[in-house]
């Protein structure tokens, strides 16, 4: 089933076309030189960065796969969570879309379809463990079957992403913080300061950053520049710890066939390797997403959405975008 996907919970627009599980397009209109100046994303500019971008976006993706508007069998667009702005625009026009065409319609939760991006080269084995870690999620489920998620542990605090976003932003990192960050601590020693692995109590598979961001603060009040290298390859190491050891913990009290993790910290290459070195040792098979799907992107969504519409899983037009809404929960 040929499904046009649309993201666009932040500050990335983008729309992808799949059929039968095959990306055929994925167009994304990034705004991050917008953004820079403030160090974070403004939400005000990011839904009407996503307004200019969308028949464009909408344009390319359609020549990349070499299909037309007409041959678009259903829709599917990310309906929550995310900036309610920003995700109104692209879940609007999918919506406006579908109507128009009279075509089939899904709304597809955000970090479902960050899930689901770990299968668009690989195989789903059930039950397995998904680690879904971004700019707003740290979130470890258990995944019985597709559309089966439970919520096993959370990050009680920021998210990793995060994190690693107000530790670059106070080293004058470029904004989005995490790959500046991994680039710098190329040049550094990763156990040059000390960071805790985080416990949290009574709680094994939830985690925390908030006191490593805290610590990194703490370090950084009176550091020469010399030793940013030193200091972002120790949190790195800090934070890849902490993902691990919740990871480790889970992987131990259950069944599982495959360790999952996606999100836009799953582009990591210390995350990547110490995830590979875990699968190893647990002997349990790891699928991650290729790096230029772990950001957010319109594939994930159009996968995910093609797997509902082609059961005929819809959703009316009159859903609506809900910023805040637990992976599992109904719209
Ligand atoms: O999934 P994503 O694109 O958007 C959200 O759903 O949040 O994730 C963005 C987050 C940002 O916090 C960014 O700093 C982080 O992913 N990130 C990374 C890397 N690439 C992106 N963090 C660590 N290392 C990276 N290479
Ligand atoms: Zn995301």
């Amino acid at each position: 089933m040929l499904v046009l996907g649309i993201e666009s919970s932040c500050d990335d627009l983008s729309m992808a076309l799949v059929d039968g599980g095959k990306v055929l397009s994925n167009v994304t209109a990034t705004q991050t030189l917008d953004h820079a100046p403030f160090g974070g994303v403004v939400p005000e500019i990011a839904s009407r960065r996503h307004l200019e971008h969308l028949e464009p976006t909408l344009a390319l993706a359609l020549e990349k796969s070499g299909k037309s508007l007409g041959e678009i069998e259903g829709i599917a667009a990310t309906f929550a969570p995310g900036l309610v702005g920003s995700l109104l625009v692209g879940l609007n026009f999918a919506k406006a879309l579908a109507f128009a065409r009279n075509l089939p319609f899904r709304g597809v939760h955000h970090i479902e379809g960050h899930l689901w991006s770990a299968f668009l080269e690989n195989e789903a084995q059930y039950p397995f463990l998904a680690l879904a870690v971004s700019g707003g999620h740290t979130h470890l489920y258990y995944v019985k079957d597709f559309g089966s998620y439970e919520l096993l542990g959370h990050t009680v605090d920021d998210a990793a992403g995060e994190a690693f976003d107000k530790v670059a932003k106070r080293m004058g990192l470029d904004f989005p913080g995490g790959p500046a960050v991994e680039r710098l601590a190329r040049a550094g020693d990763p156990r040059a300061f000390e960071f805790a692995v985080p416990q949290v109590k009574g709680r094994p598979l939830h985690t925390s950053f908030s006191g490593m961001k805290t610590a990194a603060m703490d370090y950084l009040a009176n550091l020469e520049v010399e030793r940013h290298p030193d200091l972002a390859a120790s949190f790195q190491r800090g934070v890849v710890r902490a993902l691990i050891a919740v990871l480790r913990r889970a992987s131990e009290a259950r069944p599982v066939r495959q360790l999952v993790a996606a999100g836009g910290v799953a582009c990591n290459g210390p995350l990547r390797d110490a995830l590979a070195a875990l699968a190893a040792e647990r002997k349990i098979p790891l699928v991650l997403p290729a790096p230029k799907y772990c950001t957010d992107n319109g594939a994930m969504i159009a996968f995910t959405g093609e797997k509902y519409l082609s059961s005929g899983r819809t959703h009316p037009l009159s859903l609506n975008a809900c910023a805040r809404l637990p992976l599992g929960a109904d719209a």
